[in-house]
């Protein structure tokens, strides 16, 4: 249950993820009145602001659909809830400093607890000191405490689990929270639903029927303004080794035996039936699974290296597909191809299941079925289903079967991910976080291609135009892991 008297403070205020994700999701959550009764927001960053500045950076933050006066009234609720601290990372006044700003907003709560919830937005580089800091100096000793961290966790495994042992100094498990916010994404969630709620779906979700699975990020602009941040990670660390291996694993993982927060975590590493994790079961990528692209200047849009940020030589990927075997029973010898790019031709996440053959015999030429299930925008499940045309003839069309959630659910609003994982930390529900453990096996799958990637004898990534669908070789690629374009296409 939320908790009353309730203090959240953002790090990294005034930063990218702040700005972008952060206080939209707290005033979303505000503004639907999901936010604890008492609450009070402390933004806190290097920046030296007052408070008006610090206002001014809120409104800039929040979109106000059509300058509707009812959340513009909301939004200056909201900013009264407001206070801003300017401190150093790594300095223990700084939080002394910081607590004493707890206890002037905490004086109203004398005879009740007070809770605290300490959202870390901020660069890895200060993950530790700010940790440790607020443990020493800010933490509540009249209520919970909790941490949300969001990723880089590390650049590799050995780096995973030096940052993770360092944290666990301070904090303990069931204190924090990692987010990885596809895991709140509503088709994300739905995915247990659509396979567990689901026997015509059950019954086909194997090595058996399904010949190839494709998850898919796409989006349509570079690395603006991120260029320094990006460089040092890579596409790879930033969508794959994350967002899409949680979607994977969601997809293939056995059936939770319950939907309590440990079971779907137990599950998503230990599959019931095998006693090996899914992810466990996954070896590390190979090179020759791997296709690297770059984005060069095209369509008037600059290059990534034309990005001052970005060392001139630079050849970090920009665009990565590779193909995840799982050795186990259900899923031994399908492909996975992951992907995910900056600066292409449209904004995408999708998975496609393509299923197999239809066996030889009555039906020549016959497009295989696919489910796609489209995470955004849009959200949308269909089927490609074969049927027959219409009228005399007897030839099979291949036609979609479609839930598309605008159409179908014109009621519903779908909350933005963040928010939905921010309310689940102030409530204390861990389902829809990353336990230490999956980030281990993680890091195992992906560290041997990023430390080749990173290394001498890497090759340089293939140039692809900012724009465009992604390197020229990519069709290819997906062919040879046995990806079917319908006959219609
Ligand atoms: C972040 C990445 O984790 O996810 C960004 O660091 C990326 O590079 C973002 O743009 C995508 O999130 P969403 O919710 O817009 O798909």
């Amino acid at each position: 249950a939320l908790k009353d008297n309730t203090v959240i403070v953002v790090f990294g205020a005034s930063g990218d993820l702040a700005k972008k994700k952060t206080y939209p999701a707290l005033f979303g959550l505000y503004r639907n009145g999901y936010l604890p009764k008492d609450v009070h927001i402390v933004g806190y960053a290097r920046t030296k602001m007052d408070t008006e500045e610090y206002y001014k950076r809120i409104t800039s933050y929040i979109k106000i659909p059509d300058n509707d006066p009812a959340v513009a009234a909301k939004l200056d609720e909201f900013k009264k809830l407001s206070s801003y601290v300017s401190g150093g990372y790594e300095d223990a006044e700084s939080f002394i400093n910081l607590r004493k700003h707890f206890e002037d907003i905490e004086k109203k709560y004398v005879t009740r607890d007070v809770n605290r919830i300490f959202y870390l937005a901020l660069p890895p580089s200060v993950f530790i000191p700010v940790a440790k800091n607020i443990k020493e100096n800010c933490y509540s000793t009249r209520g919970i405490n909790r941490i949300i961290v969001e990723k880089p966790f590390g650049k590799d495994l050995e780096s995973c689990r030096s940052l993770l042992g360092a944290l666990k100094q301070s904090w303990k498990e069931d204190e924090t929270y990692r987010i990885d916010h596809y895991l709140g994404k509503e088709m994300v969630k739905n995915l247990l639903v659509l396979r567990f709620g689901n026997v015509a779906m059950n019954a086909a979700w194997d090595r058996n029927s399904i010949d190839n699975v494709q998850i898919t990020f796409k989006e349509p602009f570079g690395t603006e303004g991120r260029g320094g941040y990006f460089d040092e990670f890579g596409i790879i660390r930033d969508i794959l080794q994350n967002h899409l291996l949680q979607v994977l694993s969601i997809l293939t993982m056995e059936r939770p035996v319950s939907f309590s927060a440990e079971d779907i975590r137990d599950e998503k590493v230990c599959s019931a039936v095998n006693v090996v994790k899914v992810l466990r079961a996954i070896p590390p990528i190979k090179f020759e699974d791997t296709l690297l692209g770059q984005y060069v200047a095209a369509n008037g849009k600059p290059g990534y290296l034309d990005d001052d940020s970005v060392p001139k030589n630079s050849v970090c990927p920009t665009f990565a597909a590779t193909v995840l075997w799982i050795k186990n029973p259900r899923w031994d010898g399908v492909p996975f191809i992951l992907k995910a790019g900056k600066a292409l031709n449209e904004a995408k996440v999708e998975i496609r299941v393509q299923f197999k053959d239809v066996t030889d015999g009555i039906f020549a030429d016959i497009s295989r079925n696919e489910l796609v299930v489209r995470i955004q925008p849009s959200e949308a499940v269909y089927l490609k289903l074969n049927t027959k045309t219409p009228g005399y003839s007897f030839r099979a069309i291949p036609t979609e079967m479609d839930l598309t959630y605008h159409r179908r659910f014109t009621d519903s609003t779908i909350p933005e991910a963040y928010e939905v994982l921010i309310l689940d930390a102030l409530k204390g529900d861990h389902s829809n976080f990353v336990r230490d453990d999956e980030l281990d096996v993680a890091w195992k799958i992906f560290t041997p291609i990023l430390h080749w990637i990173d290394g001498e004898t890497a090759p340089r990534p293939m140039p692809y135009p900012y724009g465009s669908r992604g390197p020229f070789e990519l069709d290819a690629f997906i062919r040879r892991y046995g990806y079917k374009r319908s006959t219609s296409e």
